[in-house]
């Protein structure tokens, strides 16, 4: 054994343990205990007490609260002080998402992956070049529409957001939806399909087929999709992208006065 193969195998098992960013340039000795402290050490919690796998009431608090936000930078706000998801602890940056409010279409995603986690925006690495050559091909600009995601932070090695994630982040995606009001919701793949729609159907029968997503101000017109990511991975698949897209632009244009 060479002396280096210790080190890759090391390196191999923290990418496959999910470790795939560099966060700081000096290493850090986790063996060494630290000195110790004299600040009092708080007891343990009372079985039965508020543990911080609250989620649910943290969420519940949040549907609540966040009914009061006016606009989307009243939510933002309120997303960049709430600490009730995980996945905080592990992101760069928090993904609200960007676009005008009141665009005509408002695209979720899953989660922000490491090109977003780094800029702090929605679709802006591989997947996100596609979708705006998609969007471009029915004569829409990105800038003309509200990109977001069912998490605002991104999963340690992309891994897929759990259900607790997803359902500490839903009340703010509501009130997202509901604040951009969009004449048109895509939701690209699966995950996101699932969770805006509540159903377990998968992706492959969903897309393509209109619903409805039901907000405080009446429903929007809803249509599932394949992500970016799968159109990638399975380029023969933009074919019913494509009728997709069209029967969005359709919709689009009908709601044109
Ligand atoms: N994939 C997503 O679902 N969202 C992003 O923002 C980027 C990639």
């Amino acid at each position: 054994m060479t002396e280096r193969e210790p080190l890759f195998a090391a390196l191999e098992w923290q990418l496959e343990a999910g470790v795939d960013e560099v966060v700081g340039f000096e290493p850090l000795d986790r063996f060494t205990p630290p000195p110790a402290s004299k600040a009092p050490v708080s007891p343990p919690p009372a079985p039965g007490a508020a543990s911080s796998r609250a989620r649910p009431a943290a969420a519940a608090s949040a549907a609540q609260d966040t009914a009061a936000d006016g606009d989307l930078d009243a939510l933002r706000e309120r997303l960049l002080a709430f600490d009730g998801c995980a996945l905080k602890n592990t992101a760069t940056n928090t993904v609200f998402g960007e676009g005008p409010s009141g665009a005509g279409l408002m695209i979720v995603g899953e989660a922000p992956g490491a090109d977003e986690d780094r800029q702090g925006r929605p679709f802006v690495g591989p997947s996100g070049r596609l979708l705006e050559r998609m969007l471009a091909a029915i004569g829409v600009a990105r800038e003309e529409v509200y990109i977001a995601n069912t998490v605002y932070w991104r999963p340690p090695g992309n891994r897929t957001p759990s259900a607790e994630e997803v359902e500490a982040c839903r009340p703010f995606v509501d009130r997202q939806i509901a604040l951009v009001a969009p004449r048109v919701l895509m939701l690209a793949g699966g995950a996101a399909a699932k969770t805006l729609l509540g159903t377990t159907e998968g992706i492959m029968r969903l897309r393509g087929r209109w619903q409805a997503f039901a907000t405080p101000d009446g429903p929007i017109d809803v249509m599932p999709t394949f992500h970016p990511a799968f159109l990638l991975r399975s380029p023969a698949r933009k074919r019913e992208s494509w009728r997709d897209l069209l029967a969005v632009k359709a919709r689009l244009e009908s709601g044109r006065s």
